[in-house]
């Protein structure tokens, strides 16, 4: 089972330093979520792992499949079996949601063979129709420019539509504090509850204990002064729900 191993990581911004020696491990099969109060360094880890340019790795490693991500692109890393959600996703007019999804498919299958020509058009189309179908998500969606004029909601199903078809084998998804609302929490969580299964390893890292009131993680971490200082089982989450974060800073900084 293919494992996302992060070791040590240090991470700076402007030479301050956010991550100071996270070690985690996601494996393929399970869901994990973060948690952890804000400034602690939780979009800092989620921006680091897609590659971001602002984030300077000073130390550690993050090892896929015996390579280390930090080396590859963006791209690569998709390529390698890592979603990465986008917070923020760029709008490509001109460009559909299936036309963008078949083009990344493309991509993944030329990675395993370079001779390939590519998903047939009506297995592409039976495909969609199934992920657009268990998502519970109208057709017309497919057809429309992406993230072009969509709404907050229909972003978030961009995202996860996504990662239906691409079948990543982890995913990382951000849940960062700005701009989700209810709805936008329980697209994210009823397509993650969809599509966890053997063949998949979730990183969910969110600063809403709501959240973990719709997806189901096996493991819950929790992240302070930019590492990961306490972990469970799903517990841990109602813990922090009803005790906040004081118990763990008290625990840390003894420790400290
Ligand atoms: N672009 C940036 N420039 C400088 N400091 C930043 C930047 N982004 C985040 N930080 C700082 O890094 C720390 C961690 O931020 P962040 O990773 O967003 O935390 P979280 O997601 O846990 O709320 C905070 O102290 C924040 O002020
Ligand atoms: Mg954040």
């Amino acid at each position: 089972m293919p494992q996302l191993e992060i070791k040590n990581l240090h991470v700076s911004i402007d030479d301050k330093e956010i991550l100071k020696g996270l070690d985690l491990t996601v494996e393929q099969g399970r869901v994990h979520a973060i948690m952890g109060p804000n400034g602690t360094g939780k979009s800092t880890l989620a921006y680091t792992l897609m590659g971001h340019p602002n984030y300077t790795v000073t130390a550690g490693e993050v090892v896929f499949k015996g390579q280390n991500i930090l080396e590859l692109e963006p791209d690569e890393r998709s390529r390698a079996g890592i979603f990465l959600a986008f917070q923020y996703p760029v709008a490509i007019p001109g460009v559909t949601v299936a036309n963008f999804l078949r083009s990344a498919i493309n991509a993944r299958r030329r990675v395993a063979n370079p001779e390939d020509k590519g998903m047939p058009i009506p297995e592409f189309r039976k495909m969609l129709k199934e992920k657009m179908d268990m998502l519970k998500m109208d057709r017309n969606f497919a057809g429309r420019y992406l993230n072009d004029g969509f709404s907050g909601g229909e972003k978030k199903r961009a995202e996860i539509l996504q990662m239906a078809t691409l079948k990543p084998e982890i995913a990382i998804l951000d849940e960062t504090d700005s701009g989700l609302d209810i709805d936008a929490l329980r697209i994210v969580s009823e397509g993650v509850n969809a599509l966890a299964g053997p063949e998949l390893g979730v990183l969910v890292i969110t600063h809403y204990q709501r959240l973990l009131n719709y997806i189901k993680p096996d493991v819950v971490h929790v992240m302070m002064g930019g590492r990961i200082v306490e972990s469970g089982g799903p517990d841990l989450a109602l813990h922090l729900e009803e005790h906040g974060y004081d118990w763990v800073r008290e625990k840390y900084e003894e420790a400290a």
